[in-house]
Order: structure tokens, then sequence, then C-alpha cells
């Protein structure tokens, strides 16, 4: 971490504003509507706050989706742009805070750190949604965080010497984290609340935000084969098991590995006890209410909650775990990629309370 006076935090990129206009989902910020191409796609109540749309095999928020071809369509990647990707729920606000603190170390003293004050979120941009006015005037190289599906990314992306880092993880894991977030998004948009059971049903059938979650994890990890010197590809179960280990190997793919002397000095040790979930979730901003995203008021609290691998076993009974497994099976077997199953770990296993 840096020994000299903190400058001020001009690296975080720009604030967005807050947008108090009459909701029109399709409309996106400042961004084309695509309204003739949206309203042709077929479209779910979900399970989610807000309409789901299905556009090209997955299944986006109808507030997210013109953001997500926008970026499609004209999302132009700087060779040294580094993309911080993933499912929703698998760990991306972690994955931030870890990738910001790492890659500007020597730039912000511990006292006085950005990420003390600001949300993960607000330091590292998300491009999902009118990404011009989220990226403007970014230094390089620039860290920037999607949930898009690879298949969707824009070929500037696809095809250059950016690098990628995805996280992933138990779907059933991220199956439980989802619910009780969209829960959560739901009792603040005011929002009848959704059945566990219901939520399970939707996301089996991969009908929820950014699903189906098996493509979506296979196209990375898929690519991640092709070409591990551009995407690395983590696990949130091993973050947790070894948070030192995986972001060594992550300042190393992000091209600041630390020296002997860092290592040596403890800098690793700083910023995984900067970035845990224990010191994030008990921050004043982190705890506030904001709105991140046009039309839908998120709560920054409900990106910290439990950060626990095996909380799917206080919520679905076995057969429920079994069939999801199963599901996943299915579609990644025979990849050589792995998300925890019930079999792993089975001797824990206990019925949830009723
Ligand atoms: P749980 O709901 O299981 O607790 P995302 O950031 O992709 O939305 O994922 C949210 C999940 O990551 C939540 O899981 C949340 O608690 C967990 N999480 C958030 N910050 C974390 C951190 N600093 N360390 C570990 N897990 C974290």
């Amino acid at each position: 971490m840096a020994t000299s006076p903190s400058p001020s935090h001009d690296s975080l990129p720009p604030k967005q504003q807050e947008d108090n206009s009459e909701p029109d989902p399709t409309r996106g910020q400042g961004i084309p509507a695509y309204k003739e191409l949206i309203s042709t796609l077929p479209s779910h109540k979900g399970w989610h706050p807000t309409l789901l749309l299905k556009y090209q095999d997955f299944w986006f928020p109808e507030y997210i989706l013109p953001g997500i071809i926008n970026l499609q369509q004209h999302f132009k990647a700087c060779p040294s742009d580094l993309f911080l990707m993933s499912y929703p729920k698998s760990g991306t606000t972690w994955l931030k805070a870890l990738a910001f603190a790492t890659i500007n170390r020597n730039r912000y003293q511990l006292a006085n750190h950005p990420l003390l004050s600001h949300n993960p979120h607000d330091c590292i941009p998300v491009i999902d949604v009118d990404f011009a006015s989220r990226i403007e005037g970014m230094p390089s190289p620039r860290i920037l965080q999607s949930h898009c599906p690879f298949s969707l990314l824009p070929d500037s992306i696809k095809g250059s010497d950016c690098r990628i880092i995805y996280v992933c993880r138990d779907a059933k894991d991220v199956m439980v984290s989802d619910w009780f977030f969209t829960n959560r998004l739901r009792r603040s948009n005011e929002v009848e609340l959704v059945q566990f059971g219901k939520a399970f049903e939707l996301f089996c059938e991969g009908i929820c935000y950014y699903g189906p979650i098996w493509d979506h994890v296979l196209e990375y990890w898929e690519e991640s084969l092709r070409r591990p010197e551009r995407v690395l590809f983590l696990k949130y179960e091993e973050m947790l098991a070894d948070p030192a280990g995986n972001l060594k190997k992550l300042a190393e793919f992000m091209g600041c590995p630390f020296s002997p002397d860092e290592e040596k000095d403890g800098v690793v040790g700083e910023i995984v006890r900067l970035c845990s979930l224990e010191k994030l979730k008990n921050l004043e901003v982190n705890k506030r209410s904001e709105f991140i995203m046009p039309h839908i008021k998120f709560d920054y609290g409900s990106y910290f909650r439990k950060g626990e691998v095996g909380d799917w076993r206080n919520h679905m009974n076995l057969e429920m775990a079994l069939r999801l497994d199963g599901i996943i099976r299915e579609k990644i077997g025979g990849t050589g990629l792995t998300l925890g199953s019930v079999g792993d770990s089975d001797s824990s296993y206990r019925q949830p309370s009723s």
C-alpha cells in the first residue's frame, strides 16, 4: 500500500446521477431504445422485479437489455482494458474490490482508501447500462465490469488482447443468493416477494437474470481453455478457501504481481482484509440505500450477505439440490469444468427447516 500522503480519489469513474424521470425501461439512459427489436423478443415475468426478455439465448431484465445491445453494437475496447465478468451473485462485488485495491495499491493509503467510503460498484463501472457515460475520461488501463455473456460481447473485446477475469460459483449458492437479493430488491421497489419454490423452478429453466447460468459459465470456461493467457477463470469457493493465493494469481494476471518485498511487508494480507466481506459489509457506505441503475432502486447492503459456501443447504431440500446438480452436470459434463455438487460434500447435508 502507498506510504506517501494519499492523493485524491482520481481513479474513480464518474458518479452516476440519480434518474428521477418517468420510468421507460426500454429507454436506457442516453442510449438508443432498440424499441422495435425489443418488441419482437420473447418475454417472461420471471422472478425479478421487472420483466425478463430473451435475447440471443439469454434472459435480461428489460431495463438492462438496451444497454447490452448498445454494448454489443458500439463498445470499442482498448487492448489494455481489463474486464471483470461473472454471472450475477457469483462474487462480482468481491472481485471488483480486490481488483481495484490491487491495481491501485501504490496510489492509496489504507487509512484513507476509497473502498472505505465508496461501494466497490462505484469504484469499477459496470458497462451493461449506458457504458459511454460510465467510462468517460477513464485513464488507461481501464477496469470494467459486466455480466454480459461471452457470446454477446462485441468483437472488439472477443477478438482483442484485452484480459478477462471471470468468477463462477456453485449454481445452488448462486440461486439462493439471487433469491435473497431479488426479494430485497422487490421489497425496496415495493413489489410483492417471490416464493423460493417458484424462483427455484424458473432458475432450473434458465429463466432468470442473465440466465441460463450453465451457458454463461460454460462460454467463459471454454474461452479460458482456448486463451488462458487472456481469460482467467476463478471459482468463488477457491477464493474463499485461499484468498491470498487467489489474489496473487489475480495480480499476476492483471500485470501487477506482488513483489517479494510487498509480500514480506504483508500487502497481500492487507488487501485481503480490506476487501473481506466482514470489513465491507460493516462500512457505513455499504449500509446506505442508493440508486445505481436507472429506474430501479438498488440497496448497497444487498450486495453483502453471508458469503458462505453451501448456504443452499439451509434453503433447498436434497431433491432440489440433486435436480439442479443434475441439470448443471448434463450441461457442462465432459468439459472439464465442475461446479460444486451435493456429492462433493454431502456428509454435511441436512434438511432445511421448513
Ligand atoms: P451470499 O448471498 O451467498 O452471501 P455478487 O457480488 O456477484 O452480487 O455476489 C454476491 C455474493 O457475494 C453474496 O453471497 C455476498 O454476500 C458475497 N460477497 C459480497 N462481498 C463479498 C466479499 N467481500 N467477500 C466474499 N463474499 C462476498
